[in-house]
């Protein structure tokens, strides 16, 4: 299939490009490069070759020829979305919604949608299905139901929209984060031998290794059309759900001599489980390979290869929400995020 990949150079971007490529897709990227001056290491791994460009500049003539659009690019994380809320709005909402729309007048067939798990926001213990009723907490989340609602009815014979709740992400990438929880309490065991977290840990959150979702984004562009037309789909598995505290435990069991220390603040309002039930039932092929442990070891054997330190973990290009801030204090974005 031809693939345009938007957000190819983001954290999960590009591994993803990689996946599609040894799938046989033929794969071109896209992306703005807020956050290409991030790179933790080197590999081996093929990338697509990218267009740089904003998607909100993108023409309908710049689609035409593509059998799938895969859009990751939107803003990526809660605090960046909140430090300013009209931009997450113009980018995930309505950005979006016209890059959608341009993709089926341009004829392409398969829209997958990077939604996220967080749209079930406060939902608690119960774990969501697809169908449950969504409670997004933030701009970010609140964005994702939004397209969601609004790409939905663009679907017809000629236009198969996907919409992929994934989970928490983590694991290694290139293109590191740091602002993701397993990575960042991995990067923290490994430097300093500890794990202090200023929470209890007590809230639910489902996790899911970037490869994972990768794979399940393979699975969507090889399925038979009526499988994912219009779906959504939960990205994990029945292994995703923890408490945060089971994560900072399973991170420090992998580091000798790691303390772990909770606080007692419960000030994160995000709790909720997800049910993935849906995914292995219905996606042909699909199956998570990973779990927090294998994830959190992979990070931990690379930090030990590439002499990992503490100037690479507080590195602005680890941290959305720093760069970003970087690119407008410096006057090289303006305030609605496009270069100057
Ligand atoms: N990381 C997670 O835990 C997670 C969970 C669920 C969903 N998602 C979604 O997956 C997608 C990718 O997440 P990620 O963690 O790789 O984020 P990321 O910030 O690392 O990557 C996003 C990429 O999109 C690009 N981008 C942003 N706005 C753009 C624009 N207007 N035009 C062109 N490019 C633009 C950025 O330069 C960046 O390379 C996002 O849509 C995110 O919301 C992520």
């Amino acid at each position: 299939m031809k693939v345009l990949l938007t957000g190819c150079d983001g954290y999960i971007g590009v591994r993803m490009g990689n996946v599609l490529l040894e799938r046989g897709h033929d794969v071109t990227g896209l992306d703005s490069g807020f956050h290409r001056v991030g790179w933790l290491y080197e590999s081996a791994e093929r990338r697509p070759q990218v267009i740089t460009r904003d998607t909100r500049a993108v023409t309908v003539d710049d689609l035409r020829g593509y059998d799938a659009l895969v859009h990751l690019a939107e803003v990526s994380n809660d605090p960046v979305g909140e430090l300013n809320q009209d931009v997450t709005y113009k980018i995930n909402h309505e950005g979006s919604l016209r890059l959608a729309k341009l993709a089926k007048e341009a004829g392409i067939e398969r829209f997958i949608h990077m939604s996220s798990c967080s749209v079930y926001g406060a939902a608690g213990e119960q774990p969501s299905r697809e169908g449950d009723p969504t409670v997004p907490l933030t701009s970010y989340a609140k964005c994702k139901v939004l397209i969601e609602q609004e790409v939905s009815p663009l679907a017809d014979d000629t236009f198969s929209p996907t919409f992929m709740r994934n989970a928490t992400a983590y694991g290694a990438s290139p293109r590191q984060r740091f602002d993701l929880v397993v990575n960042d309490l991995a990067a923290g065991a490994f430097l300093n031998k500890e794990i202090r977290m200023a929470s209890d840990g007590t809230p639910w959150r489902p996790f899911v290794h970037i490869l994972d979702i990768s794979h399940a984004v393979a699975c969507v562009l090889d399925a038979p059309r009526d499988v994912i037309h219009n779906e959504i789909f939960n990205v994990g598995s029945d292994r995703s759900n923890y408490q945060v505290r089971q994560i900072a435990e399973i991170i420090g069991d992998l580091v000798p001599g790691c303390n772990v220390v909770f606080g007692d603040s419960s000030a994160d309002k995000r709790n909720y489980r997800a049910d993935f039930t849906k995914i292995h039932e219905q996606l042909p092929g699909f199956e998570c390979a990973w779990d927090v442990e294998r994830g959190a070891k992979d990070l931990l054997d690379i930090f030990e290869r590439i002499g990992f330190n503490e100037e690479l973990y507080q590195f602005r290009g680890h941290t959305r929400i720093r760069q970003i801030k970087h690119l407008l204090d410096t006057a090289q974005i303006d305030d609605d995020f496009f270069w100057l």
